[in-house]
């Protein structure tokens, strides 16, 4: 039976590519693919290319099979679906940031700017605070240098966007990376040929770690 892959396009699918293909896909059309989004060519993996956002929505909807996204949707989604494999890629982590200035025991309801409002919340409620949360869609960083808030709850990779617009860590919230996850309904039915690429994946992994 055929195994439906939504994949995050972007960075996520540069990094996940060459596991993808030790695990056994040809992804030649997919390095090659020009503006295509949809890869039936192989007749084990068809491969649909997604924003990360989205990728959880194929998979509820029952499209799609398999998602490969970062663990900060799967957290920000409250992810329904099965959270089987961490492909140990695409490492980065969630932190609390704002300019040198920011008075973290400010004595009034913060503004915290960011994509992510549920991990924001969640955090916040964690350590007993009330704030207000502002969503944003992108460039988080701009919002405390402009003052549309005090502070940002965001992802740091190299930590280069931050120091670049002079802000700094004030808390560390979480790690994220690129997860495999599989519809429920999927498990059951096509439960062999989801082992075996499990089975793959691992191993390309434990190969990329040497
Ligand atoms: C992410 C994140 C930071 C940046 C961190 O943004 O939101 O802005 O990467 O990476 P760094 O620590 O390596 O500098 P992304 O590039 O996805 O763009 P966006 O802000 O438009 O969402």
């Amino acid at each position: 039976m055929t195994i439906n892959i939504a994949l995050t396009k972007g960075r996520t699918e540069k990094m996940v590519l060459p596991l993808l293909k030790q695990a056994g896909l040809d992804i030649a059309p997919i390095q090659d693919k020009g503006r295509r989004l949809i890869f039936n060519d192989d007749p084990n993996y068809h491969v649909i290319l997604a924003k990360g956002p989205d990728v959880l929505t194929y998979l509820n909807g029952g499209a799609m099979d398999v998602g490969i996204v970062g663990s900060d949707i799967l957290v920000e989604q409250r992810n329904p679906q099965y959270d089987m494999l961490d492909l140990q890629t695409g490492q980065c982590r969630f932190v609390l940031a704002s300019t040198a200035d920011f008075d973290p025991g400010i004595a009034r309801r913060k503004i915290i700017a960011t994509k992510y409002p549920q991990i924001t919340q969640d955090y916040f409620n964690t350590i007993g605070e009330d704030v207000e949360i502002i969503k944003i869609e992108g460039s988080v960083e701009l919002a405390p240098l402009v003052g549309l808030a005090d502070a940002i709850v965001d992802i740091v990779e190299t930590g280069e966007t931050l120091r670049d617009n002079q802000l700094q860590v004030y808390a560390e919230l979480m790690p994220v990376s690129t997860h495999l996850v599989v519809n429920k309904l999927t498990l059951k039915q096509k439960r062999a040929e989801i082992q075996q690429l499990l089975f793959n994946l691992q191993e390309a992994i434990q190969e990329a770690a040497l």
